[in-house]
């Protein structure tokens, strides 16, 4: 089994690397720095990995490492779109710039990739399409104005994929992570005020999460949602969301509220 991992070199996407390769597959790890991905390949048997540092931030250009992949390890079984960024930061200060930068990463570039892979996986009639949304494509958090975009779109567009490509024999996991440990995530808790509330979130392990994803991806099951408690924001997004909004503290460094 040959698996694409893009954002392989650290979090959820490095649990997910690992993950694959203690089962005994062949992964390609993409990510920007080159040292963390020969880390992770170094721990592994010889010629199970292949390590391509690239920039995936143009979605036109970002096909081309699936071929790459495809002459190094053979005919991809399982393509993991997780690479991304994230902008937690009063909307009206945001430059439009950067966010249309992570637009480009957490959306044009899955969806891009993803059209790649699938002529190659919809001739074999077989193959698997791995999209790491977000909670917050759900519930969307306030603070989050283009990662609440981006991961919406992916999860849509994954979503109303399976559907299509169930004839032909090729399988899509939707994956929605609330908080789960790892640099963005503690990233994005330090933005906020200090608050009871966001002290308690539950927070997931990534190597949970990626056992959960290579479970799903085995059984073919539709989705995953980590930690289990934001499968709530699925079954109930009206409460959910009225919760989020309630609930989530002022950014640290937001305009003062008026009145
Ligand atoms: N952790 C959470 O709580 C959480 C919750 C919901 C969804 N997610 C999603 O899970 C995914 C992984 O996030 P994480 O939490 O594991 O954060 P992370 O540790 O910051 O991982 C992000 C990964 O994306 C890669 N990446 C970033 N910019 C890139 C670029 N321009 N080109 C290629 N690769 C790039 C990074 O590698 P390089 O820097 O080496 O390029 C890194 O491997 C993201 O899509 C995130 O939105 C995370």
């Amino acid at each position: 089994m040959h698996v694409v991992v893009t954002g392989a070199s650290s979090g959820i996407g490095e649990a997910i690397a690992r993950e694959y390769l203690s089962r005994g597959a062949a992964v390609t790890l993409i990510a920007r720095r080159r040292q963390l991905l020969e880390a992770i390949a170094a721990a592994a048997p010889a010629g199970r990995t292949y390590v391509l540092d690239r920039d995936l931030s143009d979605p036109a250009a970002a096909p081309a490492v699936l071929a790459a992949a495809e002459a190094a390890l053979g005919p991809i079984d399982v393509l993991i779109n997780n690479a991304g960024v994230q902008i937690v930061a009063p909307t009206s200060t945001t430059d439009p710039e950067a966010g249309a930068r992570l637009l480009l990463l957490d959306l044009h570039t899955p969806l891009r990739l993803t059209q790649a892979a699938l002529p190659a996986m919809i001739e074999r009639g077989a193959g698997t399409i791995v999209d790491i949304a977000s909670v917050a494509g759900l519930a969307p958090t306030p603070g989050m104005y283009y990662y609440n975009a981006a991961k919406a779109g992916l999860g849509a567009a994954s979503e109303g994929l399976r559907g299509e490509l169930r004839p032909y024999g090729v399988h899509v996991v939707t994956v929605y992570p609330g908080p789960v440990e790892s640099a963005m995530e503690a990233a994005a808790r330090e933005r906020y005020e200090s608050s009871g509330t966001v002290d308690r979130l539950p927070t997931g392990k990534p190597a949970i999460l990626a056992r959960m994803i290579a479970d799903a991806v085995e059984s073919r099951r539709p989705r995953v949602i980590y930690p289990w408690v934001y499968r709530l924001t699925r079954h109930f997004p009206n409460l959910t969301r009225w919760l989020t909004d309630a609930m989530t503290p002022r950014l640290r460094g937001a305009p003062p509220p008026r009145g």
